[in-house]
């Protein structure tokens, strides 16, 4: 309603944004989003045996559609994406480089010490070498497949994929279903990355639906050409996932496990409830220190969890460490603002407060935009209308503006989970 309502007065700016919502807080650093929420129609631009690369008008998101073995999509991914992924690699081990010594106090001394004497592909190797042993085969096949076809050393590959595994991303993180929203029921989730603009990745966005043949559900993860694993994505199974650093947590950062991001993917692409996923975060070797966000459509629920090496405290309405005035106790929501928790920052429990009992998408869209959080990209997971809302960071004007400030476009999660998608003739 709202997008609609901005979409008539699109010409007059101030309109639209009395329209975007209520009056935004003084303590939030951001300011309302006054673009429309469009639904661009993707376009079959090409495909390579049973999958399809989409683009849309007025954003560089590359939509593809995979299916078949996790071999078979890798292979997929790696010749639909392969001038980006060629592009992209070299200057992301460049980025990873030059950006390692802002992160080097947050790692284990083992990777710090390696970074330090022998550079960032000695420290990826150990994370290789680390987690291999509890990293499961369709990973392995993914990465060889993308390989096969894009020609990218699979060791490139490998190491680079786990880069999440070293540089953590503040963000925030917000789940909220029942009384809390528009719809009285249905879930409604937000996952904002910051991570700062001046990334190699953000020139080539990429929304990613497997379709595995395999076993598992059809999902979707937000992401960037020739990565794997996922911090952003909705799967059909009803399963969403959300991540934020613990910035907070002090004890063993441990790299002998499964990376969290493959858990994270392997959650929407084999477990179909709360309990399921939860019982997979139990058993993992599990690495560093995250706020891990389950959404579980079926059950309305959203769990937020403080997920590390040695402890795991799952999170909801009730149990939530709460520290008001900062951060209250809501029915039917939880959240983590995009600072370091607890926080001390009025602005997103504010939002909560102006938005309890009537969030939506649109909604959300302007919760993420005031509280100015999303800077490389941006995702509601809309269950009660079917819709996965994206944004990414955009170059406007010879600089780049963050994902929260730019259009977001709403995909029909029925046309992203339909494996008829992949493999169309052009
Ligand atoms: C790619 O994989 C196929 C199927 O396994 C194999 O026949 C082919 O030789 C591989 N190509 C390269 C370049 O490795
Ligand atoms: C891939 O790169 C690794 C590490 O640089 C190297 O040892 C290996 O020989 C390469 N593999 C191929 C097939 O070129
Ligand atoms: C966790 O690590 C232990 C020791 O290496 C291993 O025995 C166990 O199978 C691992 N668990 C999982 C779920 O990979
Ligand atoms: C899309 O990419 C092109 C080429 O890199 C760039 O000039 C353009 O500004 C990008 N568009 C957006 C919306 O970011």
């Amino acid at each position: 309603m709202r997008a609609a309502l901005c979409f008539i007065a699109a010409a007059a700016a101030a309109a639209c944004a009395a329209a975007a919502g209520p009056t935004p807080p003084a303590s939030c650093d951001g300011a309302p989003n006054d673009f429309p929420i469009s639904s661009p129609t993707p376009k079959l631009v090409r495909s390579f045996g049973g999958g399809s690369r989409y683009s849309m008008a007025g954003t560089n998101i590359s939509v593809l559609h995979l299916r078949g073995s996790a071999f078979e999509m890798g292979q997929q991914y790696g010749s639909l994406m392969r001038e980006e992924i060629i592009q992209l690699f070299p200057d992301m081990y460049t980025y990873i480089d030059e950006q390692i010594d802002n992160f080097l106090e947050k790692l284990p001394e083992s990777i710090r010490k390696a970074i330090e004497e022998y550079g960032v592909p000695a420290a990826l190797q150990i994370t290789v070498d680390a987690t291999s042993p509890y990293t499961p085969q369709h990973w392995f096949d993914l990465i060889n497949g993308m390989s096969n076809t894009s020609g990218v050393n699979v060791t490139d590959i490998h190491r680079l994929i786990l880069f999440p595994e070293l540089v953590k991303a503040a963000c925030t993180n917000i789940g909220a279903w029942g009384a809390a929203t528009a719809s009285g029921t249905d879930l409604l989730a937000l996952r904002a990355l910051d991570f700062g603009l001046d990334k190699p990745l953000n020139k080539f966005p990429v929304l990613l639906n497997f379709h595995p043949t395999d076993g598992g559900a059809s999902h979707s993860v937000l992401s960037w050409a020739g990565f794997l694993g996922t911090i952003t994505g909705m799967s059909s199974s009803g399963m969403a996932v959300t991540e934020k650093v613990w910035d907070a947590y002090t004890e063993l950062q441990n790299i002998v496990g499964y990376p969290f991001h493959f858990l994270m993917q392997d959650i929407l692409w084999n477990d179909v409830d709360t309990d399921q996923a939860l019982s997979r975060v139990a058993s993992a070797n599990r690495t560093c220190a995250i706020w891990l966000g389950i959404a579980d459509r079926d059950n309305d629920q959203f769990r937020l969890l403080h997920y590390s090496y040695r402890r795991v405290d799952v999170y909801n309405p009730k149990n939530f460490p709460v520290y008001p005035p900062y951060h209250d106790r809501f029915q039917d929501l939880v959240f983590v603002d995009k600072h370091v928790q607890p926080s001390h920052h009025m602005c997103l429990n504010e939002l909560m407060h102006q938005y309890w009992g009537n969030l939506d998408a649109p909604g959300a869209v302007q919760v993420s935009a005031v509280h100015g959080t999303g800077d490389l990209h941006a995702a509601v997971y809309d269950y009660a209308n079917d819709q996965m809302v994206i944004s990414v960071t955009t170059f406007v004007d010879g600089s780049w503006r963050p994902a929260h400030a730019s259009p977001w476009f709403s995909m029909d999660t029925k046309w992203l989970w339909d494996p008829s998608n992949a493999g169309r003739a052009l």
